[in-house]
C-alpha cells in the first residue's frame, strides 16, 4: 500500500481500540475485552474479518495485528463507526506477539491469506513456520484453534505440514472452502478478490494435541 500521510498522526489520535503497548495488557485482555473467548487475528490487512467476525459474535473478544501502518490506519477509518468495545487492534509486527499474551490466552488465531513469503529461503517468515507454531501453542488454550484460509496451494501444503510436526492436529480441512455457504464465517477481502476470480479457497482449523 502507497504511504499515506495522514496515517501517523490519525494513528497516535486514536481512541481506545488501537493498543499502542499490548505488553501491558498480557493476562487482563479478556477483561478488557469482556469476554470469555478470545480471537486473535494475524494479518488482518483492513479489518473486514475483523469488524464483521465481532459484529457476528458480539459477545468474543477480536484483536487484529496489523503491521503496516498505512493498512491499520486505513483499517481504523474504514470501521471506526462500527468499532464495539469486545475489539482490539495491535499495529506491529506479530514476531513479537509471545510477549503480547500469557500462556493459554488465546482460544482462536486466524490466518487469512497470510502473505505467502514463496521462496524457500524466506520460509521462516511465514507464519504458519515452526517458529510461529511454538509460539501459537503456547499462547493457546488447552483446547485452541488456529483457523487458516489461503489462496496459495503452495503455503496451505507447507502449513499442514508444519501443523502436524509442531503438535497441532487437524479437524477440518478443505479444498474448495466457498463451494458450501458459510454464513458463520466472514469473507475476508482477499477471499472475496479469489472468489470473485473463482478460485478455490483453502481452509484448515487444527486444535492442539493433549499433552
Ligand atoms: C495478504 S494480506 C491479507 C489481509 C487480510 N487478512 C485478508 O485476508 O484480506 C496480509 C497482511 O498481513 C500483514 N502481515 C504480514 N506479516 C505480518 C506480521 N508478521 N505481523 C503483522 N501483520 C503482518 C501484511 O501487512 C498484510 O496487510
Amino acid at each position: 500500500m502507497r504511504n499515506k500521510p495522514w496515517a501517523t498522526a490519525f494513528l497516535e489520535t486514536f481512541g481506545d481500540a488501537l493498543i499502542s503497548d499490548p505488553t501491558q495488557l498480557v493476562s487482563n485482555w479478556k477483561k478488557r475485552l469482556n469476554c470469555e473467548i478470545l480471537h486473535v487475528e494475524i494479518g488482518s490487512g483492513k479489518g473486514d474479518y475483523w469488524n464483521k467476525m465481532a459484529h457476528l459474535y458480539p459477545s468474543q473478544g477480536w484483536i487484529a495485528i496489523e503491521k503496516d501502518r498505512n493498512v491499520a490506519a486505513t483499517c481504523l477509518k474504514k470501521h471506526m463507526e462500527q468499532i464495539l468495545p469486545t475489539m482490539a487492534l495491535i499495529n506491529l509486527d506479530a514476531k513479537d506477539i509471545s510477549t503480547w499474551f500469557a500462556k493459554g490466552e488465546i482460544d482462536v488465531l486466524h490466518l487469512n491469506f497470510s502473505d505467502p513469503w514463496p521462496k524457500k529461503g524466506h520460509s521462516k517468515r511465514r507464519l504458519s513456520h515452526g517458529i510461529f507454531l511454538k509460539e501459537y501453542a503456547r499462547l493457546l488454550s488447552d483446547s485452541g484453534e488456529i483457523q487458516m484460509k489461503t489462496d496459495n496451494s503452495s503455503l496451505f501444503e507447507f502449513s499442514c505440514v508444519e501443523m502436524s510436526n509442531h503438535g497441532f492436529i487437524c479437524k477440518e480441512l478443505s479444498v474448495d472452502y466457498r463451494r458450501v455457504e458459510h454464513p458463520e464465517d466472514a469473507i475476508t477481502e482477499y477471499e472475496q478478490r479469489f472468489l470473485d476470480l473463482n478460485q478455490p479457497i483453502y481452509r484448515a482449523v487444527w486444535r492442539k494435541k493433549d499433552e
